[in-house]
């Protein structure tokens, strides 16, 4: 599943706007079991997965980017915002696991979404991920990660902040 050996391959990676024909692509990568499980996420169908689809290209406070590597679909990388706080996600396919690409793309798209604080949500065992936002700058959110509700289906989850707490600069 996942080369330790094959992280510091090189590939050329780019983030470009997301196309119609990107979809079906991301949605085969979140079918794979292997990732479902990474992330504690359950696959959408292919109608929910296209209709989230739908709801998030045309939200006006989302950034959505395509990820590829060597000119390749490879994921993406998205960022949202909810209850005045912003948040980023990522979804690399399985055939590009432990490549970097992921640790590039966020770095490539940290620009791109400027706000900060800016939050991501982990399972507490994703240890993939949790690595990609270390290696771009995101510490753990102590005060955010203990105000979770316990998980109803086990699944611990942490909290990530990139950037100042809320509030800090006014204090
Ligand atoms: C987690 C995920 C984003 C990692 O993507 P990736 O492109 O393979 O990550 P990178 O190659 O940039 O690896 C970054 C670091 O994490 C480590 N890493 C990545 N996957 C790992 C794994 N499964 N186990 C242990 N370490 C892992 C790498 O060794 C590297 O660390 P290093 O530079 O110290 O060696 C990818 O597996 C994925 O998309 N999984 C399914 C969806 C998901 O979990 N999304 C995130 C939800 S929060």
């Amino acid at each position: 599943m996942f080369s330790q050996a094959s992280a510091s391959l090189t590939n050329d990676i780019r983030l470009r706007d997301v196309t119609e024909g990107d979809l079906p692509i991301f949605f085969e990568h979140q079918c794979d079991p292997d990732a479902n499980q990474m992330a504690a996420f359950p696959p959408r169908d292919r109608d929910a997965f296209m209709a989230h689809w739908a709801k998030i290209s045309s939200d006006e406070s989302a950034t959505n980017r395509t990820i590829l590597c060597d000119g390749h679909v490879a994921g993406n990388v998205v960022s949202w915002e909810r209850d005045g706080k912003r948040f980023v996600g990522y979804w690399i396919g399985k055939n590009y696991w432990g490549r970097g690409v992921a640790t590039r793309a966020l770095s490539l798209f940290l620009p791109v979404v400027k706000a900060r604080p800016l939050y991501a949500y982990v399972a507490k065992r994703n240890v993939g991920s949790i690595r990609v936002l270390e290696k771009c700058g995101f510490t753990i959110c102590r005060e955010e990660t203990e105000s979770l509700e316990p998980p109803a289906d086990g699944v611990e989850e942490v909290v990530f902040r990139l950037g100042p707490n809320e509030g800090a600069e006014a204090r």
